[in-house]
């Protein structure tokens, strides 16, 4: 049985802006498949590029595309569980605690005045959720019983009003629905785990 939970300081380090740098500087990495944002459909309709002779991807979004995209809108990155060793045992725990199959989805908010993409929501799968850079605050609300009942309302009492500061993490059981509201730029990384076998190979190459 998974509950909502807050812990402190729960794991330090997993992710900085630095190396989150490196991962978005690696062009093959930053496909639209994997980097996702809901953009406003004027800037959707204006958006064209061409790749390069050696480009083996023309799904990867070039960097000053992506630039003005982090800099402006919130987005994350999907499948990034092996992106750095840190990320990768931490997928490994859950899956050895929870015996589920995990991801990484990197969320990135840079402009805390846009608003977030997705409001209150719930998901189709558990996530634990750890604040990397920045501050944000999480409300949590109560098992939703039927996915057509009503979404709470800003005002009505939450289970789990916290705000999240590096190192701190939070359980967020599948149906519970959450609202994430940033005070400063903010980096997480949230695991979403769902389902059975198989698992991803976990093996970490150290040359
Ligand atoms: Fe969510």
């Amino acid at each position: 049985m998974i509950t909502p939970k807050f812990e402190k300081n729960y794991c330090s380090n997993l992710l900085s802006w630095e190396e989150l740098s490196n991962l978005v500087n690696n062009l093959p990495l930053m496909t639209v498949d994997r980097f996702k944002v809901n953009l406003p459909e004027d800037y959707k309709r204006n958006l064209h590029w061409e790749s390069d002779r050696w480009t083996t991807n023309h799904r990867s979004v070039p960097s000053i595309v992506l630039k003005d995209i982090i800099e402006n809108y919130v987005c994350h990155i999907e499948e990034m569980s092996r992106s750095t060793e840190a990320i990768n045992s931490f997928a490994r725990t859950i899956e050895e605690t929870y015996h589920m199959p995990t991801d990484a989805h990197i969320y990135i908010c840079k402009n805390v005045t846009v608003e977030h993409p997705f409001g209150i929501h719930f998901d189709d799968s558990h996530n634990v959720i750890v604040q990397c850079e920045g501050e944000t605050n999480f409300k949590v609300w109560d098992m939703i019983k039927d996915r057509n009942q009503p979404l709470p309302k800003l005002l009505d009492h939450p289970l789990l009003d916290v705000d999240m500061k590096p190192g701190d993490a939070i359980w967020i059981p599948y149906h519970y629905p959450h609202l994430a509201t940033s005070y400063t730029p903010r980096m997480s990384v949230s695991f979403p785990f769902m389902g059975d076998k198989p698992f991803q190979n976990r093996e970490w190459i150290q040359l």
